[in-house]
């Protein structure tokens, strides 16, 4: 099992296997396609049913332009924004050594941020990559608009041609039609696979590909975790214990999760998770609100409040086993800054101390229930894995709450509003 789960802090009042029938009786569910939302199970059997033909079309795109740009840019929000992000910084680090950067657009309408992104590319040698399942995300059309302007004007129509990538709808939507009447390459987002559970198709396989991810290891992950996380005993999955730990924990009165890393590679991932968590769960008032925390950055902001506030939260820890990279800590014959204590060690070691230091204290003195969950390393076979494992995990703990975990009705409401104000034909009244 690549994944562990472990809940033995003692905080938990209900027995996890008593919660067995339950499990299996939704296990079915979610496998035999019977529960609420059942249009957008896709990716359950995703792993063993993908478009083989488009996933080596990604790769050859990958090997096309690699070295023939040093920027990417993906141009979208939500669904189509945070797996990618997430999985290109915790597989790549922040500051890759690969002479190529990714930049992210379309994922809001601050005028700086976007006025930057088009200074900062000016001299850049540039690929675009807009993803839309609808094509009428307002933050990612005007963002893309002027985007298309920007690579027109820099590449002539026949040379942007080659550098911008679509992924949207197979037939359906203005984006699709627009890459249809430019020419795009475009790449297609599957009808029953909705945006927070799609990073595992071209949605973020195409960004992974381009930032020099091996994604045939992020399919191998997927398939090993499809594989063995495909049963109900509560024993042998630790998905599910941890989608029952979550339940329980919520029956004793916690309604914040808050999800925490040691990498600050990891707070994309964070982020991710924290939509498909609070986008799926979060509906009829029900739900447990999902936060982060990077320690040991936020044991100086954060840290005062999980340890002596108010009793509100629970912790996940995602501990990672083995760090991408690790060093060693020199020497110093002054010792002025007194740190020689630590001279030989490992900077990794420190963190891992710092991790068992923190959890102790927030378990034993400040009272906080901690989940731990357990990864090998931040490698693609790794992410591939977590994926499937939050996947059938959040279908798994929607369900148990009688909600439908594929449908986001609330975040149409702003959008109304919004259109109205902006004046949008059709949103008049
Ligand atoms: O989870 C979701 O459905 C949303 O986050 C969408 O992915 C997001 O709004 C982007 O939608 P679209 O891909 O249609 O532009």
């Amino acid at each position: 099992m690549v994944m562990q789960f472990d809940a033995s802090h003692g905080f938990l009042k209900e027995d996890i296997g008593s919660y067995q029938n339950e499990v299996s009786r939704i296990h079915k569910m979610i496998h035999e396609k019977t529960g609420a939302g059942n249009d957008f199970l896709g990716w359950v059997d995703w792993p063993v049913n993908y478009d083989k033909d488009e996933f080596e079309r990604i790769v050859k795109l990958a090997e096309k332009l690699d070295g023939k740009f040093d920027t990417l840019v993906v141009c979208g929000i939500g669904g189509s924004y945070l797996g990618a992000r997430a999985a290109i910084e915790m597989i790549n680090g922040l500051y890759p050594d690969n002479g190529k950067e990714v930049i992210f657009a379309g994922n809001t309408f601050s005028s700086t941020y976007m006025s930057q992104v088009l200074s900062h590319i000016k001299d850049k040698n540039v690929v675009v990559n807009v993803i839309s399942k609808s094509g009428t995300t307002t933050e990612t059309a005007l963002a893309f608009r002027m985007l298309r302007e920007f690579m027109d004007q820099k590449y002539g129509k026949e040379g942007a041609k080659e550098r911008i990538i679509a992924t949207t709808d197979k037939a359906r939507g203005t984006l699709k039609a627009l890459a249809d009447q430019e020419g795009y390459e475009s790449f297609v987002i599957p009808d029953d696979i909705g945006g927070r559970y799609s990073v595992i198709t071209p949605v973020g396989l195409v960004p992974m590909a381009l930032m020099g991810i091996d994604i045939r290891k992020v399919m191998e992950g997927l398939l090993a975790a499809y594989q063995e996380l495909n049963t109900d005993d509560l024993e042998k999955n630790p998905a599910y214990r941890y989608a029952v730990a979550r339940r329980i924990l919520q029956n004793q009165g916690y309604n914040v999760e808050m999800f925490v890393t040691y990498e600050p590679q990891l707070s994309m991932l964070s982020e991710w998770w924290k939509q498909l968590l609070g986008e799926s769960e979060g509906k009829d008032g029900k739900g447990i609100l999902p936060d982060s925390a990077t320690f040991s950055t936020d044991l100086h902001s954060l840290g005062q409040f999980i340890q002596q506030g108010s009793k509100v939260l629970y912790e996940t820890i995602f501990k990672v086993e083995k760090p991408t990279l690790d060093v060693t800590i020199p020497s110093d014959p002054q010792n002025g800054d007194q740190m020689n204590y630590l001279a030989g060690k490992n900077l990794d070691w420190v963190n891992k101390m710092a991790c068992e230091g923190t959890l102790q204290a927030h378990v034993e003195s400040g009272n906080v229930p901690n989940l731990i969950i357990t990864v090998p390393d931040m490698k693609e076979y790794s992410f591939g894995y977590l994926c499937y494992f939050f996947f059938i995990a959040t279908a798994m703990t929607c369900y148990m709450l009688d909600i439908n975990p594929f449908n986001q009705p609330g975040v149409e409401i702003y959008k109304k509003n919004m259109f109205h104000l902006l004046g949008k034909p059709g949103y008049e009244k």
